[in-house]
């Protein structure tokens, strides 16, 4: 098999966890690229079921895991995930868990900070996982950041954290905040350094590494396109590149080395938190698609929103990502619907629009064109062949290939790891 790059082409929540977990059985190391733990992957495997925030999903299927340069790690979430994980029976150890010698740390003042800055918000609010994600990478970008690299030289340690200090404590003023303890946070990090440092490495290396013996990598994206800090609805977007090409940056490789790029895709829309939705439901279509799809966020348990699919946000997610096919999940979720619509494209100030334009003013004034057609109201879950399909949602999804340009090459139709449709080989 070759290389294979995951990404979510919504907004997040697709069902990446399932898929990654099925494809790493056949791959040798699964790398996280890009975002920390705002993300949240549910895997069930048989009675089990693992949430992951942090860990690369490889971990579950004991692969090669690598944290890459591109993600922000919380050290104490990190830790208390390789906890909770090893109290259900996986195995982690530097052997088998990377983390990038470069990636920057989420410290605990990220994470205030990005709690006060929502709250300074009012009405105008993200609705951000509230873990730090966004001050960390302003952080990197900044270079203030204190990253995996300084925990193994205590020496200097502490001249960053002032620097750190320095920046932090002149926006804490203007927010009205006490000053942060520079000692405290030394101190913090000279206790977690120990933990953490026995799985910081070169991870550019281990890949290049893994490139030379011919190993399969799979890079596993979290969040999905449409959070894409500059293709996503911004501002209302998390603050990392999450498109597939994020791949290459966010791990240390070549951009050659992303290999098959497979958009995981939800057979309706989701979303958490704030900001643009066009085909957003408020009916009780949008609540049976809410409870029967589970719709409440692994993160922050917050109840996400629910549409109808929209191809046109799709297809401009498989454009800017190069996907070239997709994994079309939670089918079955739609089974109970009398009707099924598509969004095709918008009209916003009596114009038509077949994309999602950049300005958020506009973005706000989107209204969806729909097209609609039968519900097929057949038990779909555990469909294990596509030709158990029923014919009305074999035009469903045929529809979707249609208006967004590719195949859905799996179709999963339930959250269990063997309940999914092969309908095309794209690991040979
Ligand atoms: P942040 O990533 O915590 O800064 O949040 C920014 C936006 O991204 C918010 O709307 C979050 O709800 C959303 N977000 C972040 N991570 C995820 C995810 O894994 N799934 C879905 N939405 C996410």
């Amino acid at each position: 098999m070759g290389n294979i790059t995951v990404i979510g082409s919504q907004w997040g929540d697709e069902g990446k966890g399932k898929i990654v977990d099925w494809l790493a059985a056949e791959a040798d190391v699964v790398v996280r690229f890009q975002g920390g733990h705002n993300a949240g992957h549910t895997l069930v495997v048989g009675e089990t079921t693992y949430k992951l925030h942090l860990l690369p999903s490889g971990v579950v299927r004991g692969k090669l895991s690598v944290i890459g340069n591109g993600v922000v790690v919380d050290p104490w979430a990190l830790l208390k995930e390789i906890e909770r994980l090893t109290g259900q029976g996986l195995t982690i150890t530097p052997e088998n868990l990377i983390v990038s010698e470069s990636a920057t740390l989420i410290l605990p003042v990220n994470a205030s900070l990005d709690k006060a800055l929502e709250e300074a918000r009012g009405n105008a609010k993200i609705g951000t996982t509230g873990r730090g994600i966004g001050p960390a990478y302003e952080d990197t970008v900044g270079r203030r950041a204190i990253r995996m690299c300084d925990l193994a030289h205590p020496e200097t340690l502490k001249a960053k954290v002032e620097k750190l200090a320095f920046y932090y404590n002149a926006l804490y003023k203007g927010l009205n905040a006490s000053p942060f303890n520079v000692d405290e946070l030394v101190g913090q990090l000279q206790e977690v350094a120990p933990k953490i440092l026995p799985h910081v490495a070169p991870a550019w290396r281990v890949l290049d590494d893994a490139k030379t013996a011919k190993k399969t990598v799979l890079f596993e994206g979290a969040q999905g396109v449409m959070l894409d800090v500059n293709h996503g609805t911004y501002p209302y977007v998390t603050s990392s590149n999450t498109i597939a090409a994020q791949a290459a940056i966010g791990a240390g490789v070549g951009a050659d080395q992303m290999g098959y790029v497979l958009g995981i895709t939800k057979a309706y829309s989701t979303r958490v938190g704030s900001g643009p939705f066009p085909t957003e439901l408020f009916d009780a279509v949008g609540d049976t698609l809410t409870e029967r799809g589970h719709e409440f966020g692994t993160t922050t348990g917050r109840r996400r929103r629910c549409g109808w699919f929209d191809a046109v946000q799709v297809k401009q997610a498989v454009k800017i990502c190069g996907i070239k096919g997709i994994a079309l999940m939670k089918l079955d979720v739609m089974d109970t619907l009398s009707e099924v619509s598509i969004c095709t494209g918008y009209t916003a100030n009596g114009k038509h629009y077949d994309y999602i334009p950049a300005s958020e003013d506009l973005q706000a004034q989107l209204k969806p064109v729909y097209e609609t057609m039968p519900g097929w109201q057949t038990p779909l879950r555990g469909v294990k062949k596509l030709s158990d399909l029923p014919s009305k949602a074999l035009k469903y999804i045929h529809r979707l290939e249609e208006l967004t340009g590719v195949e859905a090459v799996i179709i999963s139709t339930s959250p269990e790891r063997d309940d999914t449709i092969r309908v095309k080989e794209i690991l040979g």
